[in-house]
């Protein structure tokens, strides 16, 4: 039930927190360390790389699990659409792993990746939030989302679940194979947790964003470095389902090698800036779009803002930051879409889970 709320995706947006503080919970031995089951580590271990298969929102998240599990265990990961796996199998490992990440479990494009592995007699995790669903019994192991039922057609809170499911596993890979990783994620996913309620109650403030770039536009752009350009995809994609804006993720280095043509006067073009390492780059992107004629937002970490940026981010781990980065933007396209009269929970030719090929 949707309750006080006009819409589900607004619902599933404000949720965020309490999945977030549900995951840690869930996920907590009882020593309050990380945990997951055993024969799920076994299956990491034996590993020597990881290919994560999915689709749209989880395809995102996805991307964002391999920075983390690479960074934090040390495991080579490759990410693949699931439609485009069959055609350009890449060469595999000796041992792969195989992770599905599937808010629904039943995306026909993954189980025909997981069929074909399976016959090939390779060992298979599904990541989803629905037990029992397709996904979850046909693969060797599941771990759950614990995000509760997604109504809403575009995925929100799933998508944060995904990435906190997978920093778990991250972080559980690297403590059984012995790599430090240098904090403590169950802190640092408490402060998240924290940061998504501050953002939750800044929702005036995005709303107004929104009035002001995206009222009649035909186009957006996101651009971002570093996980921040795998956050603009998202967002992107958030933005075009819900509210018919043609909009485009560019990784910000990109722009020049063509996209910039595209600019034109009034452009939106919205840049995020959570990772000290591309801040100056990012901003010097900006002023590229912003000399052509491009109308900027900057959506920036605390820490690293200047006086120009429209939204700043509360701190939170600078491995975390997507978990939080994506909310302004969910909550940008919500009102985009409201804003432009687009039926949010139920957008034109989309259904919640897409189980033909
Ligand atoms: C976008 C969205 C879709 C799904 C995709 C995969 O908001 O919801 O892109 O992410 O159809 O669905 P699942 O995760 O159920 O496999």
């Amino acid at each position: 039930e949707k309750g006080t709320h006009p819409h589900y995706m607004l619902k599933e947006i404000d949720e965020q927190p309490l999945v977030m503080r549900k995951i840690i919970q869930k996920y907590q031995d009882n020593d309050g360390e990380l945990a997951i089951d055993g024969t799920i580590i076994d299956a990491i271990k034996a590993a020597d790389r990881i290919y994560i298969i999915a689709a749209g929102t989880s395809y995102h998240a996805g991307l964002i699990g391999k920075q983390l599990i690479e960074s934090m265990a040390k495991i080579p990961v490759e990410v693949h659409i699931s439609s485009e796996f069959g055609y350009n199998m890449p060469l595999l490992s000796e041992k792969p792993l195989f992770v599905f990440i599937s808010q629904s479990g039943e995306t026909a494009d993954s189980r025909a990746v997981l069929v074909q592995v399976k016959e090939m007699g390779h060992p298979a995790l599904t990541i989803t939030n629905v037990p029992g669903s397709t996904l979850s019994r046909e693969a060797d192991f599941t771990l759950l989302l614990h995000a509760g039922p997604e109504i809403a057609v575009a995925s929100t809170k799933a998508y944060t679940a995904q990435l906190a499911v997978l920093a778990i596993v991250a972080e559980v890979a690297a403590k059984s194979r012995g790599v430090e990783i240098g904090f403590d994620l169950v802190k640092e996913l408490g402060i998240v947790a924290n940061a998504m309620e501050v953002l939750c109650d800044l929702k005036e403030i995005i709303e107004h964003i929104a009035r002001e770039f995206l009222t009649v536009t035909r186009n957006a752009f996101f651009i971002g470095r570093a996980v921040d350009y795998y956050v603009s995809l998202e967002a992107a994609l958030k933005l075009k389902e819900i509210s018919y804006i043609q909009a485009e993720g560019f990784a910000g280095g990109e722009l020049k090698h063509g996209t910039i043509a595209l600019i034109e006067e009034g452009t939106p073009v919205i840049a995020l800036s959570t990772q000290e390492k591309v801040n100056l780059s990012i901003r010097g992107n900006v002023k590229e779009v912003a000399a052509r004629g491009a109308y900027p937002c900057i959506i920036s970490m605390k820490g690293l803002e200047q006086d120009e940026d429209s939204f700043v981010l509360p701190a939170v781990h600078e491995q975390l930051t997507p978990l939080i980065s994506v909310i302004p933007l969910q909550l940008l396209a919500y009102y985009a879409a409201l804003h432009r009269g687009c039926d949010v929970d139920k957008p034109r030719n989309l259904a919640k889970s897409v189980t033909v090929e």
